[in-house]
């Protein structure tokens, strides 16, 4: 294929507009894969069973198709993104490998926070957008609107509109002709030396790191000779092949060509994804790479039986090649053992993990409450990220020498029909938002307006339910979008500074429950938790007390009844068989049991604890 007739392009869209449905239309077409190979809801490109459960794209993927028009015959490589905030490092990377980009909009929402930062992603690379409007055989469709809307926020010529639905089909012979059409060709050379931009990676048990690349000089072929400009790593190239949307071997990688190569990546950090390739002794100028991934939540993860740390660890780590955005440290946790703390792009990002650990790995865990990253600034100017409660800091107390604390800050934005400016407003206020403002989208028609609402938001606001009140105070209708803003100093002398809270049984911390919260919520917090506790934890031979302290300042408490021991008791009436099962049992039970100030505490309990909201 001669650069002239392949096309790089993406589908970038909104949560639920339709991406995943529109790339299998478009495999189907053009013969990739049979028609309705899977059931109607199972996307093709949607590989992780979590993704097929919750119906989001977690992890890009890429599928080549070939289209005749004319004719002449065109390779068309679609890369696939995902469609949620917390992926947006995703389609960033996704978007490099593109000439072009389908923005795709259900015709009955219309824009959402996601159409627009997207947009803004794929022009920023400088690709050819194709305007989209999807689903436009619901009943509730507005096409019209819609494409006044596209016109008003992004400027698109409503001539260039195309209007499909991907569940019927219909309109979708046009999009693979406006691909070929309206999509330049990727502009590369043979005659250049070879130069491939790699940008996504994943592992495979027996050939190890497998890359996916897109070639921008040169050929590449088996066995030649490749070097890493990040590492200066060489390797020998073991297989090349393209996305079909399964892994088809080919003789070569031609240049415009976007595919995958095996050559003996033993780790997968050495698949360093924004890496330029190079052949060995003929180096080339690296390509601009992509920003370094930021965790923005942190949480500790520990396994229910402690003595399965290390298979955690190895489940952990090799999920983490798959998913390179998760970092990874050991923690250790006096209440739960060893564990590790994670760092995630986001809440869903986490629950995601965490289910996928769980489904793939079969793995029974504990995931500890979810905090973001403070930067905490010394006197003598020494500055300290904490992410982890117990290391932060005693705020009261003068001697720590703290001058400072920085909290992440995030622009967020939030689109709502205008009836429910008020209660979005509102919401954002009683979550420390600053500089709000908002615009109205579209006017001058006579169905409802909807607005965008534009704030700086604290980051630790929203990792925890503000998605979901937002949802909930808006019926549904409230989309919403955020882009990470660096850091804000917190202001130490208000009662809005973070402390940390830490829950006592029997007098005794417990490390793994410990909550960073702001000082004006303390009473309210620990008052919830101490009941939250009280609900969970058995009751013991002895009376025991539960409380949230602050420092040394106790500021909730509840105290759990003692039980009498014998589980037998109730049992007499003689039936020594049931009497001696009964004792198994509580000693099964036992073994699970952690013991924190002398407290029996099933590791269920804190499986309880944390997660339930
Ligand atoms: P994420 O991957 O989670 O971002 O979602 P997506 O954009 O890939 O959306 P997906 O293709 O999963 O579609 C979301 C829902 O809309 C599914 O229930 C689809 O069946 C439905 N859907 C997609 N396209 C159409 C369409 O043209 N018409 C109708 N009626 N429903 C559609």
């Amino acid at each position: 294929f001669p650069c002239q007739v392949i096309r790089n392009f993406s589908i970038i869209a909104h949560i639920d507009h339709g991406k995943s449905t529109l790339a299998d239309r478009l495999l189907e077409l053009t013969g990739t894969i049979p028609k309705k190979a899977l059931g109607s809801n199972q996307q093709v490109l949607d590989k992780l069973k979590v993704e097929r459960e919750r119906g989001i794209t977690v992890k890009a993927q890429t599928a080549s198709m070939t289209h005749t028009v004319s004719g002449r015959k065109y390779l068309l490589n679609l890369i696939d993104t995902p469609g949620h905030v917390d992926f947006s490092w995703e389609v960033s990377r996704s978007l490099a490998a593109c000439q072009g980009a389908l923005l795709l909009v259900d015709a009955t929402q219309g824009v959402q926070a996601q159409s627009i930062s997207v947009f803004h992603i794929a022009k920023e690379r400088r690709l050819k957008i194709i305007p989209v409007l999807n689903k436009i055989d619901m009943p509730a469709s507005q096409p019209e609107r819609i494409v006044a809307q596209l016109q008003s926020i992004f400027g698109i010529d409503p001539d260039e509109v195309l209007q499909i639905s991907a569940k019927t089909g219909q309109g979708v012979d046009a999009v693979l002709q406006a691909i070929i059409e309206r999509i330049p060709p990727p502009s590369a050379s043979v005659d250049e030396p070879f130069k491939a931009l790699l940008f996504d990676s994943h592992y495979d048990r027996y050939r190890g790191v497998i890359s996916l690349v897109s070639i921008h000089n040169g050929v590449i072929r088996k066995g030649d000779k490749i070097a890493s400009s990040h590492s200066r790593k060489k390797y020998e190239v073991q297989e090349v092949g393209i996305m079909h949307p399964e892994e088809l071997p080919t003789t070569s990688l031609q240049p415009g060509q976007v595919g995958y190569i095996a050559c003996n990546m033993k780790e997968s950090s050495e698949a360093h994804v924004g890496d330029t390739l190079h052949r060995v002794g003929i180096p080339v100028d690296p390509m601009p790479g992509f920003q370094p991934i930021k965790a923005m939540v942190y949480a500790g993860i520990f396994p229910v039986d402690t003595n399965d740390f290390v298979k955690l660890e190895e489940s952990i780590r090799r999920l983490t090649l798959t998913d390179r955005s998760v970092t990874c440290q050991r923690e250790s946790s006096s209440a739960l053992g060893q564990g590790c703390r994670l760092g995630f792009l986001g809440t869903l990002h986490m629950d995601v993990f965490r289910q996928r650990l769980e489904d793939e790995y079969d793995a029974s865990i504990i995931v500890t409450a979810p905090t973001v990253p403070y930067k905490v600034v010394y006197r003598n100017n020494n500055t300290v990220i904490v992410s982890n409660p117990t290391e932060f800091p005693d705020l009261s107390d003068a001697s720590t020498g703290v001058k400072e604390v920085h909290e992440p800050v995030v622009k967020a934005s939030i689109i709502v029909p205008e009836d429910y400016l008020g209660e979005m407003m509102e919401l954002c206020f009683s979550h420390r938002a600053e500089d709000v403002g908002h615009r109205f989208l579209d006017s001058g028609t006579t169905t409802s307006t909807r607005v965008i609402l534009t704030c700086t938001i604290p980051l630790s606001e929203i990792v925890t339910d503000f998605f979901d009140k937002l949802k909930g105070r808006s019926s549904g209708y409230a989309s919403f979008d955020y882009e990470d803003a660096g850091y804000k100093a917190s202001d130490l002398s208000k009662a809005r500074i973070k402390i940390c809270m830490v829950f006592l049984l029997n007098g005794k911390p417990v490390d793994a429950l410990a909550l960073i919260v702001h000082r004006s919520a303390q009473q309210d917090v620990g008052k919830m938790w101490v009941k939250k506790l009280h609900k969970v934890i058995p009751r013991q031979l002895f009376e025991v007390p539960i409380q949230a302290a602050i420092g040394k300042k106790i500021i909730a408490r509840e105290t759990l009844k003692a039980v009498r021991a014998d589980v037998t008791a109730g049992l007499y009436g003689g039936h020594y068989e049931r009497k001696m099962k009964h004792l198994e049992n509580q000693k099964e039970s036992k073994r699970r049991m952690k013991r924190i100030g002398s407290v029996d505490l099933p590791q269920e309990a804190f499986f309880d604890i944390l997660s339930t909201k």
